[in-house]
């Protein structure tokens, strides 16, 4: 049924997350209209503040992180926001919570759009508290950030909990990487070109890399990141979607039944990692870009088994994949923040040229969806020149800048993209339960694989590209990670 929002309950409103992305990014679909003209945006936290001070609150907020870039209607969006100070843990609360929300409309046009940006271990209490209260039922939407749990139990607790209120259609799970235009266009670039999908299988594909690197270490998050280590925290979800975005089937429309039903086969063929198919690192001091950084354990204050580097060779039991090694590789403190997408194609079956000593190298199709979006696919093709009898050969790109190839568009922050299908109950880009549950449960078994062999973070410096024996892991392989 339609759907489409007058009112969100935004938990958490003065969490990180609010000040840098939700605020803005709801200020940013507010400027341009795409909210409904009479939407009316309510905060709730634990800490004090009243109407005014909120609004004051995310002045400030929104003048530091609004993009430079595009204008804002920054008052009139102000207009639209009001503080209703909550502890989410008690049951006290939640009736004057009600009262500011008041009735839920049963127009087309009217609902309410429930947004939970708080520790999980609210989630329930805060599910509790709304179902008392009446604000759970009828045109109602709730939108779950992460982390869903710390690992498949917890994560089921949480998703009974939310489905005691709501039903699945109603459920929104935020992995924020699907926000990212150019995740999207991965769907695009399979299934808008005929190019593409005859060559998408073993028969044709070496292997596929997926590589998240990121410069940054703690981030003033050590709590939560020592308790969550690289595989739970960037592995589980977005390097998962990810995967599945690149190896599922062509779904039958582009709907949220038929694109959900295609990825989480994926996910459910992931087959076990073995022990020697993954590499855990922690980082050691070192300089990136030239400037030092401490090691982990420095920035952290204590000893610690956490890993910031994650690499495994995965495969996926299906009869597309079955062959083809999709190695994962995540870390933080590495040279640059790069995400990219390597997929290598296999060898041409005879080279003409060889006799001639020319070599062919493989074809290779690199998405690079950060910090720019770039598509680049290397050709082989002959060097011009008079070579007597013989002939010279390289590979040469073939190269999308899409910055350039799409110069009007704004860029949109993930969040904008979320938020208005929260708000408009539009769920494909929102991750089902049965697709979070299959994430944690092949994750669960590389922990316990893991603590079954002992196996402890290999350091690595700052700045390099992690542990020497993710390059080995690959390298046995014959494979040379993308750099
Ligand atoms: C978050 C992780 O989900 O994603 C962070 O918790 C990580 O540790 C972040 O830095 C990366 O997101 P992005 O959009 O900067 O690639």
């Amino acid at each position: 049924e339609p759907f489409k929002a007058d009112k969100l309950l935004l938990f958490g409103a003065t969490g990180d997350l609010a000040q840098r992305m939700l605020l803005p990014s709801l200020c940013g679909l507010d400027s341009d209209g795409l909210l409904s003209d009479s939407i009316r945006i309510i905060g709730t936290a634990r800490s004090g503040h009243d109407d005014a001070d909120y609004r004051e609150f995310a002045r400030d907020a929104l003048t530091r992180f609004l993009p430079g870039d595009r204008t804002f209607n920054v008052d009139r969006f102000l207009k639209r926001l009001s503080y209703q100070r909550l502890d989410a843990s008690t049951a006290e609360g939640f009736d004057a919570l009600a009262d500011k929300v008041g009735p839920i409309g049963s127009e087309a046009g009217e609902g309410l759009a429930i947004f939970l940006s708080t520790a999980p271990f609210l989630f329930k209490p805060t599910i509790k508290g709304l179902a008392a209260n009446d604000l759970t039922t009828g045109n109602v939407r709730i939108g779950l950030e992460k982390p869903l749990g710390h690992d498949l139990a917890s994560s089921c607790q949480i998703n009974d909990a939310v489905a005691q209120a709501f039903p699945e259609r109603q459920i929104f799970r935020i992995d924020h990487y699907l926000g990212k235009e150019t995740v999207q266009n991965l769907l695009a670039l399979r299934f808008a070109n005929i190019l593409f999908e005859p060559l998408w299988n073993a028969a044709h594909i070496d292997h596929v890399q997926i590589s998240v690197a990121e410069t940054v270490g703690l981030e003033g998050r050590a709590g939560f990141y020592d308790d969550t280590g690289a595989l739970r925290d960037m592995v589980q979800n977005h390097m998962l979607q990810l995967l599945a975005l690149v190896a599922m089937e062509p779904p039958t429309s582009f709907d949220a039944t038929a694109v959900r039903d295609e990825k989480v086969k994926v996910l459910r063929s992931l087959r076990r990692v073995a022990a020697d198919e993954t590499v855990a690192g922690q980082y050691r001091a070192g300089a990136i870009g030239g400037s030092a950084v401490p090691g982990y354990l420095d920035e952290l204050g204590k000893p610690s088994d956490a890993e910031t580097f994650v690499a495994i060779k995965a495969h996926i039991d299906n009869w597309r994949w079955q062959g083809v090694p999709f190695y994962l590789r995540t870390g933080k403190r590495m040279p640059q923040r790069t995400t990219e997408i390597i997929v290598r194609f296999r060898c041409v079956p005879f080279s003409i040229f060889a006799d001639k000593g020319a070599k062919t190298q493989p074809n290779a199709l690199v998405i690079t969806i950060q910090p720019e979006e770039n598509i680049r696919l290397s050709l082989m093709a002959k060097v011009p020149g008079l070579d007597r009898g013989g002939i010279r050969l390289r590979s040469v790109p073939l190269d999308i800048a899409m910055p350039d190839a799409f110069a009007g568009p704004e860029r949109r922050i993930a969040y904008e993209r979320l938020l208005l299908d929260l708000v408009e109950g539009n769920q494909t880009l929102f991750v089902r339960r049965d697709e979070v549950e299959a994430q944690w449960r092949w994750v669960d078994a590389i922990r316990q694989t893991w603590t079954d062999n002992d196996m402890t973070p290999k350091p690595y410096t700052a700045g390099s590209h992690g542990p020497s024996a993710a390059i080995a892991l690959a390298e046995r392989n014959g494979v040379t990670w993308h750099e």
